[in-house]
């Protein structure tokens, strides 16, 4: 069929009509992402105030406008794989009665069970924080590395490597404290002995690093910080912090990490709770707080009960005072 000089312009038209809004389509879904990630001048005091309260939707999708789509694929696989989910036809839980059940998809999700297989515990919506926290410093070009304290079998990190890999960042390191047998005695009131008997928790330094090297991120940008924090910590080389994500479940776990690395999170850097459900965890989080005066908003990650999270907008002097109470009546525990 021939067609007419006006058919031939209609149909340019509606033809030049559909690129567009093929165009606009694609570009705003980059840019869902981008537009929350400007660059922020930190120094500008009102632009610390619009930083802190950045946060972020369940739904949203996360990459960089330059970004090549096997980024986000390759992400997505690893995420799923460290926590389990990925394995779904043979994963299991370790139940708390000690005995091993089917694993529930939605619990796994939150990061409500213990792996039987997977590497961390900590669910997908809180891995998703971690990779949301540090694109967030990437953007905002806070400086400094990424630190888990309480790593288990050190899922979250190799998640944490993984995303700084994918992105080609060459500056941030990723450190891992533990003790790498378990939780500790308690030194004070504050806590009791139960997670010290939990042996599902005891994971040994070796069996993080072969599982490091099963996603072949055992690399000269991961560190290992061994001993209990109390010890460990005051000792650790790291020198500034972007991201600092605390995982010890126990009042005295979380004091040690915020006692000896919170001087040391950058302005704009993230701070990520792990165990704010947790009342002892979520008292110790309080005590700090109004002893020093924090007073920046505390944000619900998107999809999760367990965890919380900050952006560091004010610099404490830390008061080491309220500190020694916390370690001065007991032994230390360096191995
Ligand atoms: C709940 S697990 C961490 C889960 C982990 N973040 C994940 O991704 O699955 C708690 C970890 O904290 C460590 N831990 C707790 N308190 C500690 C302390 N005071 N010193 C050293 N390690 C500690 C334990 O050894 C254990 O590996």
């Amino acid at each position: 069929m021939v067609l007419s000089f006006t058919h031939g312009i209609i149909l340019g038209f509606a033809a030049g009509f559909i690129l567009v809004l093929v165009i606009l389509n694609e570009s705003s879904y980059s840019l869902s992402f981008v537009s929350r990630f400007t660059k922020i001048n930190l120094y500008q005091r009102s632009n610390i105030r619009r930083m802190i309260n950045t946060s972020y939707d369940d739904n949203q999708v996360f990459v960089f406008p330059d970004e090549c789509p096997l980024v986000r694929a390759y992400l997505d696989v690893v995420r799923d794989t460290v926590c389990g989910l990925a394995l779904r036809t043979r994963e299991h839980t370790f139940g708390y009665d000690n005995q091993i059940h089917p694993m529930d998809i939605n619990q796994r999700i939150k990061g409500l069970d213990w792996p039987l297989i997977g590497v961390t515990m900590i669910g997908q919506k809180r891995l998703i924080n971690i990779e949301w926290a540090l694109r967030f410093v990437i953007a905002n070009e806070v400086s400094g590395d990424f630190i888990e304290c309480g790593v288990w079998r050190g899922g979250s990190s190799i998640f944490a490597r993984a995303v700084l890999k994918a992105l080609n960042n060459k500056d941030k390191h990723v450190w891992l404290a533990d003790s790498f047998q378990g939780l500790p005695k308690a030194r004070t009131k504050n806590d009791n002995d139960n997670w010290s008997k939990m042996e599902y928790l005891k994971v040994s330094l070796e069996e993080v690093q072969e599982n490091f090297r099963s996603f072949n991120l055992l690399d000269n940008h991961v560190h290992f910080c061994k001993g209990y924090f109390v010890d460990s910590l005051p000792r650790c080389n790291i020198s500034q912090i972007a991201v600092l994500r605390m995982d010890g479940d126990m009042y005295e776990s979380t004091m040690d990490q915020l006692f000896n690395l919170y001087s040391k999170l950058q302005l704009g850097g993230v701070i990520i709770i792990d165990d704010y459900a947790i009342t002892e965890c979520k008292r110790a989080i309080h005590d700090f707080r109004s002893w020093h005066n924090i007073t920046d908003k505390i944000q619900l990650i998107p999809g999760d009960q367990i965890g919380r999270y900050w952006i560091k907008g004010q610099n404490i002097e830390v008061q080491r005072n309220r500190y020694i109470p916390l370690i001065s009546s007991t032994k230390h525990y360096t191995q």
